[in-house]
């Protein structure tokens, strides 16, 4: 019979010595992990094994391994924060979970039951829990993934999988700090299309990005904003959605917009949150909250009539980080900042509504989960 994920079957294998914790100034993103990984393996003839809680390391793989050669591979970013009343808490946990089921569906590797996975990230968190950093800003990132393991070069549906989970502490994920990035837009290369894997958290998705990322950075910007179609319309960042701040001087509202998910956005669970934060907190009779196609050119008229207020991208890694500038056809469309900020008012804001919730300050819905 084909086994579920059960939590209860972990074993903690737990190192000898626990490391120290590395002070936050010393905190370089997903470059240092704490010192245990949770490990589980599936096979097709008898479902998920019992868990494993290790000391972190190594696995060796054969090369024939199908995720070395067809990417059978797919992951999450979740992150842990320790709450002003000194609890460890998860930032709606289960959105991660359920995006990491589907991303699994796509490429043929084999679902589980969320819940159990949650707790055993909760286990994972208790043995290395002095590796969190404390501080806004300052979590543990974790990286649920899963890899197909069969050895085989033909091309088929894996028949053997392992899931992992590691732990890495962290802080700001630009090199910039807490600042403001630059964007280049760019239009020569496509990452996602219609019908494709655009809106799953495959590793897949990721390694075609960089060349035009480093294209971007030998021009000194940080990330590249993605541009769909002939339209030119704004998806998103590499790691990030994207919010734009539009204002309709003539109605006298404000827009805040960002693209629409219709398979190649990625379903951002920060993105979800910053949408829903905002159809509650801002006033309807001042503010339009769209999901809408959004052209680089629309961009461009507006910030040159005034009417583009703010930008920002959202994730897990990046948070809410504000964008001062977006390069496109070699000119440049700023974004204005308020005087002396890094940001403007209402990128301020939503960071605020959304750490204040990670951090346990204030309450919305059931969105942090105390797991340790
Ligand atoms: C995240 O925001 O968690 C991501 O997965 C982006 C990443 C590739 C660093």
């Amino acid at each position: 019979m084909s086994q579920p994920l059960d939590s209860s079957k972990v074993t903690i294998v737990p190192t000898g010595t626990p490391s120290a914790p590395i002070p936050n100034e010393k905190l370089r993103f997903g470059k240092q992990f704490t010192d245990h990984m949770l490990q589980v393996e599936w096979t097709a003839e008898n479902g998920w094994d019992a868990p494993v809680i290790k000391p972190y390391g190594p696995f060796s793989i054969d090369p024939s391994c199908c995720v070395l050669h067809y990417a059978f591979e797919l992951f999450e970013g979740m992150k842990a924060y320790w709450t002003v009343d000194d609890q460890i808490s998860l930032f709606r946990p289960e959105r991660n979970m359920s995006r990491m089921n589907k991303s699994a569906a796509r490429i043929c590797l084999p679902e589980f039951d969320t819940e159990e996975l949650i707790k055993l990230i909760g286990l994972l968190l208790q043995q290395d829990k002095h590796l969190i950093p404390k501080g806004e800003g300052y979590s543990l990132y974790i990286r649920p993934t899963m890899i197909g393991t069969t050895n085989a070069i033909g091309v088929g549906a894996p028949d053997r999988a392992l899931l992992f989970v590691i732990c890495s502490p962290v802080g700001p994920y630009y090199k910039t700090g807490f600042k403001s990035v630059k964007l280049e837009a760019t239009d020569y290369a496509t990452r996602a299309w219609p019908g494709g894997v655009g809106d799953k958290k495959l590793g897949a998705n990721y390694a075609p990005c960089i060349q035009p990322q480093l294209r971007a950075a030998s021009k000194g910007y940080h990330q590249n904003l993605w541009l769909f179609g002939p339209e030119k319309y704004v998806t998103e960042v590499g790691t990030m959605n994207c919010f734009f701040v539009f204002e309709n001087k003539t109605q006298n509202v404000k827009e805040l917009v960002t693209a629409p998910l219709d398979g190649t956005i990625l379903e951002g669970v920060t993105r979800d949150s910053i949408l829903t934060l905002a159809r509650a907190r801002l006033d309807p009779t001042e503010w339009q909250i769209s999901e809408r196609y959004c052209s680089i050119f629309e961009v461009r008229e507006r910030a040159q009539r005034g009417e583009l207020l703010e930008v920002f991208g959202s994730g897990t890694a990046a948070t809410v980080s504000p964008i001062e500038e977006i390069g496109f056809e070699g000119g440049s469309i700023p974004v204005p900042l308020s005087e002396g900020e890094q940001s403007g008012p209402l990128t301020k804001d939503i960071a605020r509504w959304i750490m204040e919730i990670q951090y346990g300050k204030s309450k919305f819905q059931d969105w942090s989960r105390i797991v340790a």
